[in-house]
């Protein structure tokens, strides 16, 4: 059979990124893959489908609720849900295939099936048994189950099935307020459906700043999306067309039931390694079931390494992608690199909200003496004019140095303006360095400099 010098399992943002950097550095590369098309979670049905739908939806948002004020008059457009779907299944075979035009233009052999290691140095598809000096596990993540809750991927769905429902559904529950249940509440509230989010802590979206939590869910309630804060789902019953959701009130204990013709499951994600062989080959894993890596994604047997959702860490595309060419640097005798503490994090809801660094919490609990800038968008003159004056910018800086140590937009297009604080934190900045730097106006960035100068002498627009 033939021999390679890299083999990496799993072509999702992990797999196939780090496949072209092993090929452009010179490695014989293949990437064993069991879906019919490349791109993983993230391109057939998680990041790039849900953006799709999202898109459209805000569209229709903006038509019904901003048109008429801005002069556009007319009806409102009405939802061609078979449309709107094919539309998203375009969007994801453009996506695709430009992957397996990548694979070839690099000399990337796609092994299409499932992989085990049978030992290291070997990866068998089917029965044919392939020989890698090294091999890289990259097979993302799966939902996580929840007990009591069984999944059916039509009436209990996960976001799998979220992304094609048959019909846009009357009633939608969404159990866990993290990221995906809110982007697709947020796509289906947009196209109709009444959408009740239960959550068991008592913010939404764990681990984000709180005050920005706090205003990111005054923002969803405006929009109509209902939150059940402080509660433990229990169980979900479900029929061929509806079901009954059960949760406990964790303030008093009551027990409580809410109807749906939808449920999504949206409690977190777990690492996705069953039936590689892990367990026989002796390949450590935490308790949680992520493939123990060191600082060079190396596992604990020479010429294994992993990557992405299925070691430790944020369960992130771009984590994934970075750790991705990282490995492959490492692979090619070179020094790869993440930083770990410049990883953005962006929930694509209108507002978006976009965050690196550290939150002002996790600064209080390390007793870091800090200083925040901050600045609203309605003083932005740009986000005025979109409609879009809703949030804030906030910078975290060390009080002593003025160094960025995180930050923290609510606001529009919050996922495209992250990255200037990324580049500015990668360089080690501080918020003068940014306050000083000049932005063109009239822009939604312009917000970035204020909170910057607010860390400083004061923002000019408050
Ligand atoms: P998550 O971990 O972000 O949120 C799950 C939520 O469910 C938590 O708030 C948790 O407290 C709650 N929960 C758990 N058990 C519960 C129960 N019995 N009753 C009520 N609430 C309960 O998980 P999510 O949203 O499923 O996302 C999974 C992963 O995918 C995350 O790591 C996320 O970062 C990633 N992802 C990232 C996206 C992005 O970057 N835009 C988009 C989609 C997913």
């Amino acid at each position: 059979m033939s021999n390679y010098d890299v083999i990496i399992i799993g072509a999702g943002p992990g797999g196939y990124v780090s496949a072209i950097r092993c090929a452009q550095l010179g490695l014989k590369t293949a990437v064993v893959e069991g879906r019919d098309t490349l791109g993983g979670t993230c391109l057939n049905v998680g990041c790039i489908p849900s953006k799709a739908l999202l898109h459209a939806s805000h569209m229709l948002h903006e038509a019904e609720h901003n048109f008429a004020a801005m002069g556009l008059k007319g009806k409102s457009p009405s939802v061609d849900w078979k449309q709107m779907q094919s539309y998203k299944d375009d969007v994801i075979g453009q996506n695709t295939k430009g992957i397996e035009f990548l694979f070839k233009k690099n000399k990337i052999d796609w092994i299409k099936g499932w992989a085990t290691i049978p030992a290291a140095g070997k990866v068998q598809v089917g029965d044919d048994v392939y020989e890698a000096k090294n091999i890289v596990i990259a097979t993302g993540s799966e939902p996580a189950s929840l007990s009591g809750v069984e999944v059916d991927e039509k009436i209990v769905v996960t976001s799998t099935g979220a992304l094609e429902l048959g019909k846009v559904p009357k009633k939608l529950v969404v159990i866990g307020a993290g990221v995906i249940g809110l982007e697709m509440g947020s796509v289906y509230a947009r196209l109709g459906a009444e959408v009740t989010v239960i959550e068991y802590l008592k913010n939404i979206t764990p681990g984000m700043d709180v005050e920005v939590s706090k205003a990111f869910a005054r923002s969803l309630k405006k929009q109509g999306l209902k939150f059940i804060m402080g509660a433990a789902v229990q169980s979900v019953s479900a029929t061929k067309t509806k079901a009954k959701v059960r949760y406990k009130l964790l303030k008093n204990d009551s027990i409580a039931e809410l109807d749906a013709d939808i449920v999504l499951l949206a409690t977190g994600r777990k690492p996705f390694t069953a039936g590689l062989g892990l367990e026989a080959l002796g390949v450590a894993l935490s308790d949680r079931g992520q493939v123990k890596t060191d600082a060079h994604w190396a596992t604990n047997i020479a010429g294994i390494y992993a990557i992405g959702d299925a070691i430790d860490g944020p369960m992130l595309a771009h984590k994934a992608e970075d750790e991705g060419m990282a490995v492959a640097e490492v692979m090619a005798g070179k020094a790869g690199h993440v930083n770990y503490s410049v990883i953005p994090a962006v929930v694509y809801t209108n507002p978006e909200v976009a965050s690196v660094g550290q939150t002002e919490e996790q600064l209080k609990e390390a007793g870091r003496a800090y200083k925040v800038g901050k600045f609203p968008f309605m003083g932005n003159g740009r986000a005025k004019a979109m409609f879009a004056g809703e949030g804030f910018v906030k910078i975290l800086v060390d009080q002593s140095t003025d160094r960025i140590l995180g930050a923290h937009i609510l606001g529009p297009n919050a996922g495209e303006m992250i990255h200037e604080i990324c580049v500015a934190m990668e360089f080690g900045a501080s918020a003068q360095d940014i306050a000083m730097t000049c932005h063109a106006h009239p822009t939604c960035s312009e917000a970035v400099r204020e909170a910057a100068l607010a860390c400083g002498d004061g923002a000019i627009h408050v």
